[in-house]
């Protein structure tokens, strides 16, 4: 058996369709540029419809968008079907990356706002899942990637409801590496810290540098470094982690 295993780093997506969710920009688009340097074809999709056409197409051959609000039950099912007659092939990659972030404080957020974030950050990656399931499972593997948050392993103070909503997508995460690791589906979690994107832009300057002040790498961290550990877990190279999670923080949270 051990025999069969290649153990030399395999970041070979040749063959592969990958589908990311929130892919218009900040790391979801970086984690497109990443795959698609790698081999994949990837199919970005979002809610961001100008920016993503802009985007896949800056990207050239290999690339496609897609519009997917990943809320949408429905409309996910038309986005593989889309997506797999672009391609010939159904993407057995996903990577959950879209998210909701509306800071709000306990007394401050809406029962809507609560539910909102619910259904893009937690209820988004399952109906994703569903809805590559049976793809997956006819090829007999695929791997998904779910980006959570140090949000999802902490507590911080003024986004109670994007809090709940990514230690939610930990549980899946790993509820989902058991029920669907008999069919050869992996399924695994990425937790960035602070990142440079537009969503950490929403913070204010002084929380962020606090972040920064308490990294024991002190600096924000960069998309690309967050888009490495989704391809790895996405990979070849990372074949026997499943309900695994790699955080990205720059050490953040390590008291
Ligand atoms: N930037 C950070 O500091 C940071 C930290 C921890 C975790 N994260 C996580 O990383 C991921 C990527 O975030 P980012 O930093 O690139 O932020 P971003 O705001 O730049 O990108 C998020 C993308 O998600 C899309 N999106 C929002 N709602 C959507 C929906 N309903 N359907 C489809 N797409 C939707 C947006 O249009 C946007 O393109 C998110 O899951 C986020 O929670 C980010």
């Amino acid at each position: 058996m051990s025999s069969t295993i290649n153990t030399n780093v395999n970041l070979d997506f040749r063959g592969r369709v990958a589908l990311i969710t929130g892919a218009a920009r900040g790391q979801g688009l970086v984690t497109a540029e990443h795959m698609l340097s790698l081999g994949a074809r990837v199919v970005l999709t979002d809610i961001d419809t100008e920016e993503g056409q802009q985007a896949a197409a800056n990207l050239g051959d290999g690339a496609t968008y897609l519009t997917l609000d990943v809320s949408d039950a429905g409309a996910w099912a038309e986005c593989v079907a889309t997506a797999t007659s672009t391609f010939q092939e159904a993407p057995t990659i996903l990577i959950n990356n879209a998210a909701l972030y509306r800071p709000a404080r306990v007394e401050e957020v809406s029962s809507e706002d609560f539910m909102s974030h619910i259904g893009v950050n937690l209820h988004g990656p399952l109906l994703g899942i569903q809805a590559l399931l049976p793809a997956m499972t006819a090829a007999g593997t695929g791997s998904v990637v779910n980006v959570s948050s140090v949000a999802g392993i902490g507590g911080f103070e003024g986004i109670v409801a994007y809090t709940a909503s990514k230690w939610g997508l930990r549980g899946l995460t790993k509820a989902c590496a058991k029920e669907l690791g008999p069919r050869g589906i992996r399924v695994n979690s990425v937790i960035p810290g602070l990142i440079e994107t537009r969503m950490a832009s929403l913070n204010s300057a002084a929380t962020n540098a606090a972040y920064v002040a308490e990294s024991p790498l002190r600096r924000i961290g960069q998309p690309i470094e967050v888009a490495a550990a989704s391809a790895f877990l996405a990979s070849e190279s990372a074949s026997f982690i499943t309900g695994a999670e790699i955080v990205v923080d720059g050490g953040l949270t390590l008291s």
